[in-house]
């Protein structure tokens, strides 16, 4: 584990920030931690209070157990209330709060022309449409249904209506292809699919419905066909007739059901469901390091006040702030931080659904300004994709509005950090630095802006109610300086309840090792001033782009492909992913390694996992580094792939000649 030092130049607080901020001072923050360890029952029963309940939680608020060895792991938040998340994020807003008039997002198109504003009215309004919509379809309490939509804001009503009628929202990013998409409808049972025609991602038109066809012919030829009818958003058809038309989106009378169509027909009026605190509220999917994805469920109320909590202290949130952050909802960051953790606050979001460097590399700095965005998230691989055009495309616009700067996904190497903090944020915004997993809901290791003098590239402390610690490979826990395993003592409102339909694989997998610990798969330093920095993982995991990926996924793909006898995938660092994949694969006997099977290999991981998993290197392996009993020593390969000559112990190797023959065959440049 190699992880920056800890001696850096210390960037405190903005005293303007601190005046009106919710956590205003390090004090501050130390006594609502320590608070919220020692008292945690009072402290989150505090939060509650702030929410709408149809019966209120009494007694005991957390209850867990953490220790395999005493018996089956489980996490409970004020089980026995009922409440809605859907009514706490819409209705309350709007009734209790008054909100009705305020822009909930302003969603922005691809191309600057589209835009529209959406107030808490007109959500609601749109949300009940749509819960009416799904009952009409079938949909019933405890039902899952698969969402497959890119940022548009059919994607927020879906997810929000299936949480107002009690239905489980199952979604899965547009750029996963039709097989990974068949895989996550198969493994919940999805009942319903909802989609859209198609979508354009900068210059580039993706055809989404087909997609979805071909993702439900393959779970029929499974013979576990479980989604009965599509919803389809005719997305295109109302921003571009005329590529609409050349499109021709393909349509089943039998199944399809056309979004514009329904809404219409149906009340905007829809009684919420009441569901008990730990009713299952959705499941998402995260890469696994066996290769099959692990279905992450979140329940009701814990989620609610652990997103909503976080978003207020991190972003430090204030009525007149706009917000932005800029994931895709079809991953975490979007679900806690685009849709959950700001409507619950009654915040006013920006929803985009560009890319970065379309119409133009300017185009963040762009939509900044014309919203007059306070509050800025974004992800390192942005950042440094971006810093990578200069300084112009960044003075052309006025960024004063912004405040406060967050990232997420991957560890931010100083060079970016200081970037954004200079250059974007006029060194006026401090840079949270949020570390998280989709197992925890919402951030875990935090500044609060107002409140943590900051170390570029540190994620700093934990936050209310997160109790951390070090282990190292005995499972000893490590005091004061120290660097091994990130893991976790007790759990905080908003950590996953189980894998869907795994509860033993939930165990294994975070549980198993260290007993008595959440097990995050990360390596991590704590420096002697107690700030923490996250190294990299120490699983079988990829973090491309802020994306996880699993190696196993990766190289069952390509053994997928009749030509492969063997790969083996491992990371090389990319200056702007962060890690890319390098990709060894050994051939059967007498196929030829050329130019046609590297693209073929290529286009094989796009089709079976998505565009995001595209190998930068694929290299020809004649034989792979094994030990004596035949492991693959990924150790060898990573650091074949990284040209680094001095390979240390090779003592346990079957056949140290392998080496030699991998450095000749090693790709120098992306294949
Ligand atoms: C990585 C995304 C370093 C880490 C919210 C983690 C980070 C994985 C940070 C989870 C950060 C996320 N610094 N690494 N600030 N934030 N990661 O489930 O490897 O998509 O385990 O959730 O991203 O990715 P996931």
């Amino acid at each position: 584990m190699v992880v920056p030092g800890s001696q850096h130049k210390m960037y405190h607080p903005p005293k303007d920030l601190q005046k009106d901020a919710h956590v205003p001072d390090f004090d501050r923050y130390l006594e609502l931690y320590r608070k919220s360890i020692e008292e945690p029952d009072v402290f989150w029963k505090e939060v509650a209070s702030d929410f709408y309940w149809k019966k209120p939680p009494t007694g005991q608020i957390l209850q867990y157990n953490f220790d395999v060895t005493k018996g089956n792991i489980f996490v409970k938040c004020m089980e026995g209330a009922t409440t809605n998340m859907c009514y706490n994020v819409l209705d309350r807003n709007v009734k209790d709060k008054n909100l009705g008039e305020r822009v909930a997002f302003y969603w922005e198109g691809n191309s600057p022309a589209h835009h529209e504003a959406i107030t808490y009215s007109q959500l609601l309004g749109q949300v009940c449409r749509c819960s009416n919509t799904l009952k009409q379809m079938g949909v019933r309490k405890g039902d899952r249904v698969a969402i497959y939509l890119p940022m548009i804001p059919e994607l927020v009503y879906t997810m929000l209506a299936c949480t107002r009628i009690g239905a489980v929202h199952s979604i899965v990013f547009a750029g996963f292809s039709a097989e990974s998409l068949c895989e996550r409808i198969m493994d919940s049972q999805c009942s319903i699919l909802v989609t859209a025609d198609g979508v354009y991602r900068g210059e580039k038109l993706i055809n989404l419905k087909q997609i979805a066809d071909e993702a439900l012919e393959k779970c029929r030829e499974k013979a576990s066909a479980t989604v009965t009818r599509c919803l389809v958003v005719k997305h295109l058809r109302t921003q571009d007739a005329d590529v609409s038309n050349k499109l021709q989106t393909p349509w089943d009378a039998a199944c399809d059901v056309c979004w514009e169509e329904v809404m219409g027909q149906v009340s905007e009026q829809c009684e919420p469901e009441w569901l008990d605190a730990e009713d299952p509220l959705f499941i998402l999917y995260t890469s696994g390091s066996t290769g099959k994805p692990k279905g992450v469920l979140h329940t009701v109320a814990g989620y609610l006040l652990y997103t909503s909590l976080t978003f207020k202290c991190v972003f430090d949130h204030q009525p007149d702030d706009v917000y932005w952050c800029t994931a895709d909802i079809g991953w975490i960051t979007g679900h806690s931080y685009i849709t959950y953790g700001p409507l619950a606050n009654g915040a006013t979001s920006v929803l985009f659904v560009g890319i970065p460097v379309h119409p133009h590399v300017g185009r963040f700095w762009e939509v900044i300004e014309k919203y007059r965005v306070t509050k800025f998230y974004t992800a390192p691989t942005a950042i440094r994709l971006l810093m990578k055009y200069g300084l112009d495309p960044v003075q052309k616009y006025d960024l004063s509005s912004l405040r406060i700067l967050g990232t997420v996904g991957e560890p931010i190497n100083p060079e970016a950090w200081h970037w954004y903090h200079e250059v974007i944020g006029q060194k006026r915004c401090p840079v949270v630095d949020t570390f998280w997993q989709t197992e925890t809901g919402g951030h875990v290791l935090t500044p609060l802006p107002a409140a943590t003098p900051l170390k570029p590239g540190s994620a700093t402390f934990p936050f209310f109610g997160v109790e951390p610690t070090i282990l190292n490979e005995h499972g000893e826990e490590l005091e004061g300086e120290a660097e091994g395993y990130l893991v976790f003592r007790r759990p905080w409102p908003g950590i996953m309840r189980t894998l869907h339909g795994n509860q033993e694989r939930f165990e294994s997998t975070y549980f198993k090792k260290f007993p008595g610990f959440y097990v995050t798969g990360m390596g991590c330093r704590r420096d002697r001033d107690g700030y923490y920095w996250i190294a990299g993982r120490i699983d079988d995991m990829i973090n491309v782009s802020g994306h996880l990926l699993s190696t196993a996924e990766v190289e069952a793909s390509l053994t997928d492909h009749g030509a492969v006898a063997e790969a083996a995938v491992v990371s090389r660092p990319h200056t702007v992913k962060g890690e890319c994949l390098y990709c060894f694969v050994t051939l059967k006997d007498c196929r030829e390694f050329n130019r046609t099977l590297v693209d073929e290999l290529k286009r094989r991981v796009r089709e079976k996992i998505g565009p995001i998993a595209t190998p930068d290197f694929i290299q020809n392996a004649p034989a792979l580094p094994k030990t004596r009993s035949g492991k693959i020593m990924r150790r060898v390969l990573r650091q074949i792939a990284r040209n680094e000559k001095d390979l240390g112990d090779l003592s346990t190797m079957a056949d140290p000649k392998v080496v030699e023959v991998l450095f000749n065959h090693r790709c120098e440049t992306a294949s």
